[in-house]
Parts: structure tokens; sequence; C-alpha cells
């Protein structure tokens, strides 16, 4: 029997235990991998509606004009659905992957909606070693992002490292920041079974790859005790509500007193359903 949300939900509220992190290959290079993950970034992909969520969040926190400093990109789904909503934003993807890093170069060369692509910087380096990018020193960071990377770092001295790396823009630039992620469950069926209820028409790579990215994923707690030792001020820290299953962090944009940007509701639509569109902020109401 195929499973469901309801035994989802079950299994997730009977146990308060997190099960233990298996981390994932840091760096994503396996090219299968790559396209199929890019795939459920596409339009109408499963991805879409977390990527506007994401999307709706920084825009909120990121000035006209503003620069988006992106960790872990990807082959670029997200930002490129984030540049054609403010089109006005500059970006800066660190990508750890060379091969992720042409895949993105490519799609862009062909993506017709942006037309300023000069404004979206690809620097194949890794977001633990921020300070060390040439280009980053004399670069001031509205926003830092990142979408679903930080569970690739293989342990808890890394994640350290890259908050320590994001307290030097904070302090530099007061840089504000929106960090996405799965959230790691706790009982241990869950990860079978989240992509067979929710992406079961995607490829079997993706479903795997969804499955993996659970169990690396941090708990709450473990990001929350990286952010506080560095004394970040934090704005938001949520983990989703029945499907406990992601989170996200908005840290130093409290004092923060405009929203600079609401995002085209038309436009964000028209990648999504309505239903979709919904659903996601009702999972962190
Ligand atoms: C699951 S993908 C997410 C891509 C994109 N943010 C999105 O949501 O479409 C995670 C990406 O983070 C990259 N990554 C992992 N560790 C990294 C590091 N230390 N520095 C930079 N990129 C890293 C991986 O190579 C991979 O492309």
């Amino acid at each position: 029997m195929k499973p469901n949300i309801l035994q989802l939900i079950l299994l997730e509220s009977f146990s308060n235990k997190n099960i233990p992190r298996i981390p994932e290959p840091m760096i994503m290079s396996d090219l299968e991998n790559a396209k199929s993950f890019d795939e459920a970034g596409d339009i109408y992909g499963a991805l879409v509606p977390i990527y506007l969520f994401a999307a709706e969040k920084i825009s909120q926190m990121t000035p006209y004009s503003g620069t988006v400093l992106d960790l872990g990109s990807g082959s670029g789904q997200f930002i490129f659905l984030l540049k054609k909503l403010r089109p006005d934003l500059k970006i800066i993807c660190i990508e750890l992957s060379s091969e992720m890093i042409n895949i993105a170069i490519s799609k862009l060369s062909t993506n017709e909606d942006i037309t300023n692509k000069e404004e979206i910087k690809f620097i194949n380096s890794d977001m633990t070693q921020l300070q060390n990018i040439e280009y980053l020193k004399n670069t001031k960071i509205d926003t830092i992002s990142s979408i679903f990377s930080i569970h690739h770092l293989p342990n808890e001295l890394f994640l350290e490292k890259l908050f320590e790396e994001i307290s030097f823009f904070i302090k530099r630039d007061d840089s504000k920041v929106f960090i996405f992620d799965h959230a790691r469950p706790f009982s241990k069926k869950t990860p079978d079974i989240f992509p067979k209820i929710f992406t079961s028409n995607l490829s079997l790579i993706f479903q795997n790859d969804s499955k993996n990215s659970l169990i690396a994923a941090f708990t709450i707690d473990e990001i929350l005790s990286k952010i506080k030792k560095f004394k970040l001020s934090i704005t938001k820290a949520k983990r989703s509500k029945l499907i406990p299953l992601y989170q996200y962090f908005i840290l130093n944009n409290e004092n923060a007193k405009v929203n600079f940007s609401k995002l085209n509701k038309k436009i964000a639509l028209s990648f999504v359903t309505r239903t979709q569109y919904f659903q996601l902020r009702g999972l962190f109401l």
C-alpha cells in the first residue's frame, strides 16, 4: 500500500529523538543526481513552491538593487527564479562543484527571461571559506541565502565554520541571512516514505536523493547552537509543523522596519498553483 501523509504525521509525532545523521557527499558532482535535482526545480517542479517561499522572504529582506550571496547554488534553478522575480538584484553564487556551475552557466545563456545576465556571477568555491574569496573582499553583501545546501556539510565543525564566515559578513556589511533546508526526521521510517508520498512521479534518483538529504539534515538545535556560538541575532528559527521536515532561519533582520519589496504575486503564481503556494506557507504558521 502506498504510504500517505497521515502515516507520516503520526510517525513524526510519536517520537522525539532524531534519527542518527549520515552525511551526504559534500559536493554534488554526480551528473545524474544533478540532473534529477535540476528537473525538480523546473517550472511546476516539486521544488518550486519552496523556491517561491524563499524568494519572497529574501525579497523582503533585500533593498532595491542589492546584492545577494547565494551559498551552494547548484544548477542555478533557485537563483534564476529569484532574478526573474527581482530583476534589480545582483546575485553571487558560491558553488563547490564545477559541474554544477557549468550546468548553471549553460542554462543561463539560453534563459530568455533573464536579460541582465552579467549581474549573476558564479564562483567555484567553498561556502565555509568565504573570507578567502578575492571578489568578496570589496563587494558589499546585503543578503546571504542558502537553499537546501547546508545538509551537504560533512559535520558540525563545518557547520560551525559556515556560521563563522556568515558572522564576518554580518559584522562587516550588516548582511541579512536566510537559510532554508531539510530538518532531520524523528522516525527512521520517514526518509523512506517521504519521497514516495510527495515525489513519487519523479525519478528514483531524485527520490533517493531526497531520502539521503533527510538523513543528512541537521536538527534545528544543532544549527541554533552554532548560531548562538557567534552571538548572531536570530530573527526567526522555524521548523515546519505537522510535517516537520523543513526548517528556515532568518538572522540579523529584526531592525528592518520595512519590507523592502514584495514579490509580484501574479508572476509568482504563474510558477505554481494557488494551492501549492498556500500549502507551504501553512506548514510554517
Ligand atoms: C541540493 S543542491 C541545492 C542547489 C540550490 N541551492 C537549489 O536549491 O536548487 C546543494 C548544492 O550545494 C553544493 N555544496 C555542497 N557543499 C558546498 C560547499 N561547502 N560550498 C559550496 N557549495 C557546496 C553542492 O555541490 C550542491 O550543488
